[in-house]
């Protein structure tokens, strides 16, 4: 599903601070992948490669046997709207839109009518338990209701991979273990493999691995929580 080779990723001009280097991490199908680490250690820079959002100054980042730097921008996006649902420690919803515009905007974004998005985005509302707070702004929800927005936004293509930049770090513990539930069922159902940055050992129990960052290297990847890391690739 992901395979990083020989990963390195350097910021400034003189390639001063060194994010990632020389990473190498292959994630299978369905796994539940936890990315741990200290502050400023590469965990977002990595998301950010997995994603197409930034690219490694050398080596190999594919997703699905697709090499991202051999895409056009235009095809890089699609595969980011279609195939990956990102879910950011402050949410990114847009202010101006309802729960429900911007849960059906990736939708929308594809060419999708109005009606048939918003229904679809409907639904989804419905399954994380929204259904009553279609119309509110982001600024009209809590901080829980925000995430589970996110979140249904993040699926609503049922995308195979699911990243997640610490998606429970501004919330409580309690709402951030409903989101984390959420997150299980439905990554459960969907079968999407998972890759999430946490600063939360509950977070990482979700996880049925967990790869710990230092310095933009792996300094342990371990099976954990949910039994061994299943490895096909
Ligand atoms: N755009 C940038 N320009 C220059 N340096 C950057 C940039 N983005 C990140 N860095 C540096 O790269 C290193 C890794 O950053 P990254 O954001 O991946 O860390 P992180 O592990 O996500 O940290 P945190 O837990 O604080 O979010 C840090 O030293 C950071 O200062
Ligand atoms: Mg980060």
């Amino acid at each position: 599903m992901i395979q990083l080779t020989n990963v390195t990723k350097s910021y400034g001009t003189g390639g001063t601070v060194l994010a990632l280097n020389n990473l190498t991490l292959q994630i299978g199908t369905a796994e539940r992948v936890a990315v741990m680490g200290p502050s400023g250690s590469g965990k977002s820079t990595l998301l950010n490669l997995v994603c197409g959002l930034d690219e490694p100054t050398s080596g190999s980042v594919k997703v699905e046997g697709v090499e991202l730097s051999g895409l056009t921008d235009d095809a890089r996006t699609r595969l980011r709207r279609e195939k990956i649902g990102m879910i950011f420690q402050t949410f990114n919803l847009l202010t101006t839109l309802t729960a429900l515009e911007n849960v059906a905007l990736p939708l929308r974004l594809q060419g999708l009518s109005k009606k048939e998005a918003e229904g679809r985005a409907r639904s989804m509302l419905a399954r994380v338990g929204l259904a009553d707070r279609a119309a509110h702004r982001p600024d009209e929800l809590s901080g829980g209701e925000r995430q589970r927005v996110a979140i249904a936004r993040a699926l609503i293509f049922r995308p195979p991979l699911l990243l997640g930049d610490e998606p429970t770090g501004n919330l409580d513990s309690a709402t951030g273990e409903e989101i984390l539930r959420l997150l299980d069922d439905l990554q459960q159902e969907y079968q999407s493999t998972l890759l999430m940055v946490t600063h939360n050992a509950q977070a990482a129990e979700f996880c049925n691995r967990i790869v710990t960052l230092h310095d933009g290297k792996i300094v342990e990847d371990v099976a954990c929580g949910r039994g061994p890391a299943r490895d096909k690739a």
